[in-house]
């Protein structure tokens, strides 16, 4: 049954909680970042969980030391147990996996990112980074949870996400009777596109997914895709209609199942002192309307070309001047990958020119603020009268089912094509091309012009499905699938 408490291993790159210290030198637990870490934290809550997470920080590091390779005990916020392992990886390794191999290579490939006329460069850098980075650390995580399940052999154990992709096989080779399930927080690109990867590289990523039992996905989109790249790229059967590739002697079950909040949790802190002490300052200093985007400062959200397209709404529409404002709140993310770093730069200069070209009496277009502040994105939740989701590709967007379960104004959410909770939500949002940027600047204007009702109408609707929805429904639509895949290979 999906509601039985069931013993689970959770593997993901980023863990749930961050260890540093404080001034006084004291040791601090902070809770991990990312939309994944957010929503899978009710697991721990429901079950028996042993999270295996990489070591990240320097207090990370002395915590794995001290615990000598095994899991520490840990708690969550509402005080539920849950077992920790952090995996140290040697330094040189985990940063080819991270700064070389997993963020400017695969989230660039299943982002659509590069500009293949000039990148990317598989050179000797990326060739190395690959073994001497993305395989060990792989292999560091699978020794993990080999480890844990000699402890536990029933768990149940659950990837998450482009950084993990070789480890499945790995486990698989050594304990075919696992029950291994791995979760994709990304699009899948569409076969041609992995052939910017060399074939034992992206042939290693689809055999290693594919020593899963299950495999999910946010949306249809991307899960049609891995049918077709597993078919393509290492002759897998793919069955779509029945939900399964057959693969190496083996079924997995490929499902979309779209990730979600809880609503909850955003109820709460729409009334918490911290986000009403950041709703006064956005109060105080707001224009008549407010555009509103909150993104990490990645390149795959496509905030340059956001700016533009206000800048083209207020070019456009004159009277507007001096009455509407976008405020973007960004956090920056992975600052030591230079296209990141550089990304960032152009976000800065972008709204820069938009604000020399129109600001006057004090009126400032853009409100740019590059930091990580929760309480004051929801804040601005509240506030906004458009929400912009412009993302080039998305493999689900959280902040599109976020922002409005808390919005007081009516306001109506612009959401690119391309972003996997368009699939959800199309019919409540305004569509747009997230190249388009003439689209988007007209879409900031319809949205601006649509009646009251229309707009209560439309963020209503997605609010209903939010409620109906939520990360609760998502993790018993995914343990309901890991009971059908354990009982296809006769675990139950
Ligand atoms: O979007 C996929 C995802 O894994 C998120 O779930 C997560 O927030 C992020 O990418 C990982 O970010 P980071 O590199 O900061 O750990």
């Amino acid at each position: 049954m999906a509601s039985d408490r069931r013993k689970l291993i959770v593997v993901s790159n980023r863990g749930p909680i961050a260890f540093r210290r404080d001034e006084e030198g004291r040791r601090i637990a902070r809770r991990g970042g990312g939309g994944l870490v957010t929503a899978l934290r009710s697991l721990v809550t429901q079950h028996d969980v042993t999270w295996i997470a990489s070591a990240m920080s320097d207090e990370d590091r002395m915590v794995a030391a001290e615990a000598g390779e095994r899991a520490i005990e840990e708690r969550a916020r509402d005080g539920s147990p849950f077992r920790l392992r952090l995996v140290a990886h040697e330094p040189a390794a985990y940063d080819w996996f991270y700064n070389v191999v997993s963020n400017p290579t695969l989230w660039f490939l299943q982002h659509y990112l590069w500009n293949l006329a000039h990148a990317p460069d598989v050179d000797s850098g990326l060739h190395h980074a690959w073994k001497e980075g993305y395989i060990a650390v792989n292999s560091a995580f699978a020794d993990a949870v080999l480890a844990e399940l000699d402890r536990e052999p029933e768990a149940a154990v659950f990837f998450h996400d482009y950084h993990l992709y070789l480890a499945p096989r790995l486990v698989r080779t050594r304990r075919p009777e696992a029950l291994l399930a791995h979760f994709i927080h990304v699009p899948w690109p569409e076969p041609d596109y992995w052939h910017v990867l060399p074939r034992p590289i992206r042939w290693a990523i689809h055999d290693g997914l594919l020593a899963n039992d299950l495999v999910g996905f946010h949306t249809r989109r991307w899960r049609r895709n891995f049918f077709q790249a597993s078919a393509e790229l290492v002759g897998a059967e793919a069955d779509p209609d029945g939900g399964a590739v057959r693969y190496d002697g083996r079924h997995t079950t490929v499902v979309a199942r779209p990730i979600s909040v809880d609503p909850l949790e955003f109820d709460e802190l729409a009334a918490s002192e911290a986000v009403i002490a950041a709703e006064r300052e956005i109060m105080a200093r707001r224009p008549e309307y407010l555009v509103l985007r909150v993104d990490r400062t990645d390149p795959s959200k496509n905030v340059v070309r956001g700016f533009r397209a206000f800048e083209r709404y207020l070019a456009a529409h004159p009277e507007m001047q001096g009455r509407v404002g976008m405020l973007a709140l960004l956090d920056p993310s992975r600052q030591d990958i230079p296209e990141y770093a550089e990304y960032l730069g152009a976000i800065q200069r972008a709204a820069r020119m938009v604000n020399d070209r129109f600001q006057h009496h004090g009126w400032i277009p853009i409100d740019l603020q590059i930091r990580d502040n929760f309480p004051q994105a929801v804040a601005a939740y509240k506030q906004y009268d458009v929400l912009l989701v412009n993302a080039i590709f998305d493999g689900l967007n959280l902040v599109a089912k976020e922002a409005p379960l808390v919005n007081e104004r009516g306001g109506v959410l612009v959401l690119s094509e391309n972003a996997g909770v368009h699939e959800e939500l199309s019919e409540h949002v305004l569509s747009v091309n997230p190249f388009d940027v003439e689209g988007q600047a007209n879409a900031i204007h319809v949205a601006l012009e649509m009646r009251a009702g229309e707009r209560q109408a439309r963020l209503g609707a997605i609010r209903a499905h939010v409620h109906e929805h939520d990360i609760g429904a998502w993790i018993d639509s995914l343990l309901r699938d890991l009971d059908a895949s354990a009982a296809e290979v006769g675990r139950v």
